[in-house]
């Protein structure tokens, strides 16, 4: 790459719970966990990202993680801010001048978190940095366009938020968020089978279970798995089977903040606007929505058609850094970061 290169210069970042995300060009330049290795003696911060993990793994007793972000706020800035920083350098290391990055936020978020997250953009390098809502990029990021007079209705679950958002005539019309996420659905397997099964799993492997066996409606093709833990009463290791009618009342349970979220958005819209999202669907986005059958779920939940962006974790990247390159088309939807910033000191 040429030493000079003008890449970098506009950034797309979607600061999550669990990975920061960060795209330029056509493509995802950096994904990495959104964290840093702490020293347990001297408070220092050893490393972040996949370079965290790594040292956590290795010296487990030396060190512990510090996630950055905690349903969708920065729970820690000076971390969080050396880890944008680590990460924005990363991203633009070849580049001449310093990037404008475009970041996404959870839609109900303060603006005193909105100007902390500024603050530690443009302290991690940023030249300017604008804000998006992350329903909104992740509409933008998945091909949808916001500024026809049609009525669009997107849905990003992350790990431990989920932001809804219904946009018409390049607007917002209406967004809320609530405080569940992939995270939660974790906690729930990982307790469902303490109390149910009497067995003791890991968090890591409740998530691995998620992800590769568990479906929120029938797939017809009665799968079973197994589930490797410790025995509650005396601690020996056993092994259960499980079928997946086992799980799909708790999955159905577990999920329906999120439907009662979209009936509470769903309910504010006037009847046009209804009927605009009654024909074209909802966008559904963020690494929960890859959970299989959540889509059909929700669909029948709401009775509005349910469509699942192409690399759903992906798309408020993709969106961020595409709203970042037709900033003058959406002046409604992007708020500016100066607003909140008066320079470094
Ligand atoms: N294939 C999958 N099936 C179910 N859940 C998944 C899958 N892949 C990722 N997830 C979940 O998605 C969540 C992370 O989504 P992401 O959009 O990256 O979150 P954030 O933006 O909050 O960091 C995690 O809870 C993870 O377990
Ligand atoms: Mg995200």
């Amino acid at each position: 790459m040429n030493r000079f290169s003008r890449i970098g210069n506009r950034l797309g970042i979607d600061i999550g719970s669990s990975q920061v995300r960060i795209y330029t060009g056509e493509k995802i330049i950096l994904e990495e966990a959104s964290c840093a290795a702490v020293d347990n003696v001297n408070g220092m911060v050893l490393g972040y990202g996949t370079d965290a993990l790594v040292r956590s793994h290795s010296y487990r007793e030396r060190c512990h993680l510090e996630w950055a972000v905690h349903n969708g706020v920065m729970s820690d800035y000076n971390i969080t801010k050396g880890m944008l920083r680590y990460f924005i350098n990363k991203a633009v290391r070849h580049a001449v001048s310093r990037p404008h990055v475009m970041a996404s936020v959870s839609c109900e978020l303060s603006s005193v978190v909105r100007h902390a997250l500024v603050d530690a953009l443009m302290h991690g390098g940023a030249q300017k940095v604008s804000l998006i809502s992350s329903p909104a990029a992740a509409a933008i990021g998945g091909g949808v366009v916001l500024d026809l007079p049609e009525a669009v209705l997107s849905v990003v679950i992350g790990r431990d938020v989920t932001d809804v958002g219904i946009y018409c005539c390049g607007g917002k019309v209406y967004e809320k968020s609530v405080a569940f996420g992939g995270h939660n659905i974790d906690e729930e397997i990982y307790r469902f089978l303490q109390e149910d099964y009497n067995i003791l799993v890991g968090m890591e492997q409740a998530e691995r279970l998620k992800r590769e066996w568990i479906s929120v409606v029938h797939t017809g093709e009665n799968r079973t798995f197994t589930v490797r833990g410790r025995r509650m009463s005396d601690g020996v290791e056993i092994i259960i089977e499980l079928a997946e009618h086992h799980l799909l009342p708790l999955m159905q349970r577990i999920l329906l903040p999120v439907s009662r979220l979209i009936k509470n958005v769903l309910q504010k819209a006037t009847p046009e606007i209804a009927e605009d999202l009654m024909k074209n669907g909802m966008v559904l986005s963020g690494g929960t929505a890859r959970l299989p059958g959540l889509s059909d779920w929700i669909s029948a939940q709401i009775g509005i058609p349910v469509f699942v962006s192409d690399k759903p974790d992906c798309v408020v990247a993709k969106g961020c850094y595409l709203a970042l390159s037709h900033i003058r088309e959406l002046p409604l939807l992007v708020e500016a970061g100066e607003k909140y910033y008066g320079g470094i000191s």
